[in-house]
């Protein structure tokens, strides 16, 4: 051990519990290294302590983590992690506050850009590969927020209400598994509280939970401004606050003082925080990419994480004949707050990244500047002629930073009425539109869907947006990404209201059912499905097989064929469904996919292992997950609504493990 706790005195022990100010840990006079923390996720977002006024540094921009989920691709996960590690490494910081896993439970909460999904398995399997990525560089990460923050609604002071059930099958799954695969150097716990006790003074999840049954074995930090008491936080296993905190010391050194903290306590808590450092002090520090590399790697990232929702007629790709771009091609880059990236990357504007991706068969119309400002509904005679003249028409459309941002949710899921007006107005000279939609979480398409014939998801894609865009457009690379949240038909047909609650609690009294397990259990219809994207090529799935391992222990085993012309990529879903249970369950649960690249005509033979959390539901009275005797069905999809193979199982596990069976 480098750094003793022998070598400090009670005092610096209580003061390396708070931070020394915004980002930087104490250094107990000098005896221990500085240790930086900055945010994440998207990119690295991190202040300049040297200047005044604290300006950002520049960092690649990269794809927002909503849109790395939609590529459901765990190489493009650790990419993404080990991209922004090389910009920590540049300027120094030793942790990146980040991933965030926290379960998209309503489309208007303000941060679900920085999230991955309404599905726990999805958004644990990806955050545990993002976590590896910038781990394996020496750089830590904190997993965030711990837990049930859903939505910037008075995150301060509301209280996420539930059962046991709902809290580990939804809301704790995520945490579970990027503890377990990838083991965070910290976790960051948030601000709310969880069944009326603070996150930051909960000892139930913070010691029982994440230290005795995940294994976490980092440290526990808080959100910023999320500990009230210092040495409650201490007792109940958080080990630093941050930032710097002036009353921490006394409110520490008063309870070692009344015996209500322990010297073995903060003693823990210290060791932890020591052994911490220690690991950031490592020479796995080594930058391994230049930034245009990095900005590569943002591209590909982009490229699969966008999403192809309609192509009727097969307008897309664009090969032929004269285009031009309305509506606000600066395409959004990311939502607003700490998860904001500044770049200085020159980012071509659509119009100049379409033109030089075009073929020789198609031309671009007008200039980088023939746009229709997305404020100015008013048409001019010139743009008139312009939309009427040209073949297809691009239209970009979308929110931007200011309205997908942390500290407050959206009122609405809509794009703003001025930039659907616009739309109308150009679909009445064109019927050839494609909508290049840029956006941070779910929109209700359904006043506009049936004026595009195409529509392409780019989210908020990061510096790449606009390259990655042209892409998809020209088909330089056939579109893979899938929906990782679903897409409503409205707000009105989601399961989650705006606000549930008595002013002090959020109730979540949809349980269980969030995102497409409410939607498929109660047959609701959605505008996409979870799961759901459009590929330029067709894909064919046969010869299921499910080979037995073990009595909950099964490899799903399938052939995918790419039927078309083009190389492409699909993603496969396996679904498991209980056929029959004592408690009600959803119709259908995510528990495991691939994704795989096909070239034209070419076959694959996929494989996909389940376990035996893959059938379990949470059992409040047997406190433990719980798989019950019995019919299983595995389903195979190419989206949540589009299954495409199916067989069954059955499971017969010990007559000690189940309830009398009166059957
Ligand atoms: C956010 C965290 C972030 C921290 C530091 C908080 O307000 O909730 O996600 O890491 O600030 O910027």
């Amino acid at each position: 051990m480098k750094y003793d706790i022998k070598n400090l005195t009670l005092e610096e022990k209580l003061h390396l519990l708070t931070g020394q100010d915004t980002w930087r840990l104490q250094t107990a006079n000098g005896k221990l290294p500085e240790v930086f923390l900055s945010d994440g996720p998207n990119g690295l977002r991190m202040h300049d302590v040297t200047k005044e006024g604290l300006p950002t540094k520049k960092a690649t921009a990269m794809p927002n983590i909503h849109v790395l989920a939609n590529t459901w691709n765990v190489e493009m996960a650790y990419l993404d992690g080990a991209t922004i590690a090389d910009d920590c490494i540049e300027n120094g910081a030793d942790v990146l506050l980040a991933p965030g896993v926290n379960i998209k439970r309503t489309p208007l909460c303000g941060r679900n850009f920085e999230y991955f999904s309404e599905d726990p398995f999805l958004a644990g399997t990806l955050a545990a590969a993002y976590i590896q990525g910038v781990q394996d560089k020496g750089v830590g990460t904190s997993l965030k927020h711990y837990c049930a923050n859903n939505r910037e609604y008075d995150r301060f002071y509301i209280s996420s209400d539930m059962d046991e059930r709902t809290l580990r099958e939804i809301y704790l799954t995520a945490f579970e598994i990027a503890v377990t695969k990838s083991q965070p150097w910290t976790v960051m716990c948030s601000y709310n509280l969880i069944g009326g006790v603070w996150a930051s003074e909960n000892k139930w999840l913070l010691t029982d939970i994440l230290r005795g049954e995940f294994g976490f074995e980092g440290i526990v930090v808080s959100d910023w401004g999320a500990t009230h008491q210092a040495a409650r936080v201490a007792k109940a296993g958080l080990d630093l606050t941050m930032p710097f905190r002036a009353e921490s010391f006394e409110e520490l050194k008063t309870a070692y003082d009344n015996g209500f903290l322990t010297e073995a306590e903060i003693d823990r808590n210290v060791a932890r925080i020591l052994a911490f450092m220690e690991k950031t002090q490592n020479d796995k520090k080594v930058i391994t990419t230049t930034k245009s590399e990095r900005h590569e790697n943002a591209v590909k990232i982009a490229q699969e994480g966008i999403v192809l929702l309609k192509n009727e007629g097969n307008i897309l790709p664009l090969q032929q004949g004269s285009i031009s771009i309305f509506g606000h091609q600066n395409l959004s880059l990311g939502g607003g707050g700490s998860a904001y990236v500044q770049t200085d990357y020159k980012i071509p504007s659509l119009f100049d990244a379409l033109k030089e991706k075009l073929p020789a068969s198609a031309t671009m119309k007008g200039t980088s500047h023939c746009h229709i400002d997305w404020n100015q509904a008013l048409f001019h005679g010139t743009a008139i002629q312009a939309v009427r003249e040209v073949d297809t028409i691009v239209y970009c459309m979308g929110t931007y930073k200011e309205i997908e941002t942390e500290s407050m949710d959206r009122t609405n899921i809509c794009v703003s009425p001025t930039q659907v007006d616009v739309l109308k107005r150009i679909a009445k000279l064109n019927e050839n539109i494609v909508v290049v939609l840029h956006a941070g979480s779910a929109i209700d398409v359904s006043e506009w869907e049936h004026l595009a014939k195409a529509i392409v998801y780019v989210g908020f894609a990061g510096e790449a947006a606009t390259e990655a865009t042209a892409d998809i457009l020209t088909g330089k690379v056939c579109p893979s990404g899938k929906l990782s949240e679903t897409f409503p038909m409205n707000l009105e047909s989601v399961a989650v209201g705006k606000y549930d609650g008595n002013g002090f609690t959020d109730w979540y009294k949809e349980s269980i059912f969030v995102g497409y397990r409410y939607y498929d259990t109660f047959e609701k219809e959605v505008r996409y499905p979870f799961g759901f994207g459009l590929s330029y090529a067709n894909f064919e799935y046969s010869d299921l097989k499910i080979e037995k391992k073990g009595e909950t222990d099964y490899d799903v085993v399938f052939t995918v064929k790419n039927t078309s012309n083009i190389d492409a990529k699909e993603i496969s879903q396996v679904y498991v469904r209980d056929v029959f249970a004592r408690v009600i369950r959803p119709l259908k649960e995510l528990k495991g996919f691939a994704k795989t690249a096909l070239k034209a005509g070419e076959s694959k033979q996929v494989r996909i292992s389940l376990n035996e959390r893959s059938f379990a539901y949470y059992s409040m009275p047997l406190k433990k997950w719980h798989v019950e005797n019995g019919e299983f069905e595995i389903l195979v999809g190419s989206s949540s609504k589009d299954i495409r193979l199916k067989e069954s199982v059955k499971i017969s596990l010990p007559f000690d493990t189940q309830a009398t069976n009166t059957f």
